[in-house]
């Protein structure tokens, strides 16, 4: 039996007892049997989750970047790595072989190296999903430098804030983005978010738009040439296994994000094994995973995993609306995708549109349908799996997180009976478990809790960069010797895990995780608002949608409100970028409040939901009164 390769629900039972069992053996034989290691590990696993400290194959060398590139070009050199679809359908797509790749990351680690980028240090990178990305990324890896790959969606305040929080010495970026019909101005962006960034030395930029951009002497530089010059072979640098190989910044319950730091080892290890197994990948297969490679699903599931396997991953820049609702479909047959990994929130704005759409393309080649992000409602499930995978290709509801680095609760295909809304049994090694409010476990079925993992797996993230503190307060202070996952979980009469959302004061809006004090900080400093509070509230595309709470410090007439609204959501564009604006604002005279001043947000979601049948005891509020005005004056 392989342990690698899990084929029937028999085997994945055996697996899990085995791996569970003895996870230290479980995982050894994995890293043994399927990576290239430059020095053996001295030990497989160390833990301690109350410091917490947690190292898989510590003293083992290795770079990720040999796994994924130079080890597939003996037997594989000339099947294609990448495929490249642009956002413009007439422009043709690219097919980057492995042996192009290797040429391409080696050019790139050599003009990073020449511009003094060393081990351990930060590369910033704000490009849109293009080649120079996912090779960017590589490149870093294969020097043993850090990467933090910015989402370009963000504002210049948070590309700032992002970069300073870890110190980087470069940005990557473009000239530009294409977005549908649309254009950004990436630089501008980048320029913007350099006037408070000092430790920043040198900028990058690939030519993607081909517009009239301003560089700066000294500091800006044109990637191409750079790229053209460099030497087409470069020695990769031999790291430690619990060497950080990137930052990932999430957002959190204060203003400030979160830099989760992944290590090489364990992160390679478990990104490789779950692509293999979740989406049952065999040699020529199309895979394609609709992520943007700033999120952490295109890290593990476009570069990482994929191509730790060999396979064939499909990058798109564009959008599923451009030119027409029926791009993915049409993406899907062009280039004959075998795996198509998405977010519930696409499935639902595409299930709106006519089914021409769908049935225009010929989707036949498809096997294995991925959701992630969110929960998957019941509708949207039967649609994707009706008119996208035609009953015959199981839908793998995938659930992690930032944090987690791969999945870590998902059908096996062909293995695990699904259900709509259920991402079912816990992937080899994980081990979750429901626990009270009390941090009692709840054992038994059909049981509700909150979601927390009681044993390490080998991507977990490693700590919060320059803050480890904030890091054990966050996953591992509110349960004793457990991972907290800031997710509630039904588990039913079979086991099955279905995720119910969020327990904190995180809210996910089409697919993308905010934390309400971002935002609110963003709001507070609108010069007119005195005090605010943000929920969330059902969507019917968006998942979730926000629902702002506004005291001003001058109620003033309402004709003005229409203004100030517009003004708070151009604030929010400017302090995270506009996937944080608001959906509602409501300007009210107060918040509820308990005594000791803390927002009630149960209230105010209940009110956002007009779901105000049950509102509990509100007498022992600050301020009961002001819930019947909020009441009335809802949106
Ligand atoms: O609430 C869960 C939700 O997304 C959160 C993690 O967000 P992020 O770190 O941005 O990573 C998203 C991609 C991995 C989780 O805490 N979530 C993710 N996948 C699912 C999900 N909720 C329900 N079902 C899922 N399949």
């Amino acid at each position: 039996m392989s342990n690698y390769h899990i084929k029937h629900l028999e085997e994945y039972f055996q697996v899990y007892r085995k791996s569970v069992n003895n996870p230290e053996n479980y995982w050894e034989e994995i890293a043994e049997e399927h990576f290239l290691w430059r020095k053996r590990w001295d030990k497989v696993l160390s833990w301690d989750f109350e410091k917490p400290e947690i190292k898989w194959f510590e003293g083992a060398k290795l770079n990720i970047t040999e796994n994924c590139i130079d080890r597939h070009l003996t037997t594989k050199g000339e099947k294609t790595a990448i495929i490249f679809e642009p956002n413009n359908p007439e422009e043709e797509a690219q097919h980057i072989s492995y042996n192009e790749l290797h040429k391409r990351v080696c050019q790139f680690a050599n003009v990073l190296k020449s511009e003094g980028i060393e081990k351990g240090d930060r590369v910033c990178i704000y490009l849109p999903m293009i080649p120079d990305l996912a090779i960017a990324l590589l490149a870093c890896a294969r020097i043993g430098a850090i990467h933090s790959v910015v989402f370009a969606g963000f504002s210049s305040m948070a590309l700032a804030t992002r970069i300073n929080d870890s110190d980087c010495k470069m940005v990557i970026t473009s000239d530009g983005s294409y977005r549908g019909e649309k254009t950004m101005d990436l630089k501008g962006i980048v320029d913007e978010a350099l006037k408070t960034c000092p430790g920043v030395k040198t900028v990058l930029v690939a030519k993607r738009i081909h517009s009239e951009i301003e560089m700066t002497d000294g500091r800006d530089k044109w990637l191409q040439p750079l790229l053209d010059k460099a030497y087409q072979s470069c020695y990769m640098e031999i790291v430690d296994a619990e060497d950080p190989l990137f930052i990932l910044y999430t957002s959190g319950s204060t203003g400030k994000p979160k830099g989760m730091v992944h290590t090489a080892a364990g992160y390679m290890v478990y990104t490789a094994f779950t692509f293999k197994n979740i989406f049952q990948y065999k040699e020529n297969d199309i895979f394609w995973c609709t992520a943007d490679i700033g999120w952490i699903t295109g890290h593990s599931y476009i570069i990482y995993g994929p191509l730790a396997n060999g396979a064939t991953t499909v990058m798109f820049e564009g959008i599923p609306s451009y030119p027409d609702f029926g791009r993915f479909w049409e993406i899907v047959e062009k280039h004959k995708v075998n795996q198509f990994y998405t977010a519930p929130t696409v499935i639902r704005a595409l299930a709106k549109q006519n089914l021409n759409f769908v049935e225009k393309y010929d989707l036949s080649s498809l096997k294995i349908l991925g959701s992630v992000g969110e929960p998957i409602n019941e509708e949207a499930w039967h649609w994707y799996n009706d008119n996208i995978g035609k009953s015959k290709s199981p839908i793998v509801d995938t659930w992690w997180q930032t944090e987690t680095g791969g999945i870590l609760i998902s059908p096996i295909p062909f293995s695990t009976p699904t259900k709509p809304t259920y991402a079912t049994l816990p992937l080899p090694g994980i081990q979750p478990v429901l626990l009270d409010d009390a941090g009692t476990e709840i054992t038994g079925i059909q049981v509700n809790g909150n979601l927390c993992i009681k044993f390490p797996w080998p991507s977990i993230a490693r700590t919060i960069w320059g803050d480890h503190q904030r890091f054990r307060d966050i996953y591992f202070s509110t349960f004793k010797d457990k991972y907290f996952t800031g997710d509630g979980a039904f588990r039913d009469e079979v086991g099955y895990y279905r995720i119910t959302g969020r327990v904190d004061d995180v809210i996910i809006v089409s697919g993308h995780n905010l934390g309400t004090a971002p935002i609110e900080d963003a709001i507070n400093e609108h010069p007119a608002v005195a005090e605010s509070a943000i929920v969330g509230f059902p969507h019917e595309i968006k998942g979730n949608a926000l629902y702002g709470f506004v005291i001003l410090k001058e109620f003033g007439e309402t004709r003005i409100h229409d203004n100030l609204r517009k003004e708070i959501n151009q604030i929010i564009t400017e302090h995270i970028g506009p996937i944080a604006k608001l959906d509602k604002i409501q300007f009210t005279s107060g918040l509820p409040k308990t005594r000791s001043g803390k927002i009630m947000r149960r209230i105010l979601r209940n009110i956002a939901c007009k779901d105000t049948t049950d509102m509990g005891d509100t007498s022992t509020l600050l301020n009961p009164e002001v819930v019947q005005e909020i009441m009335d004056n809802a949106l």
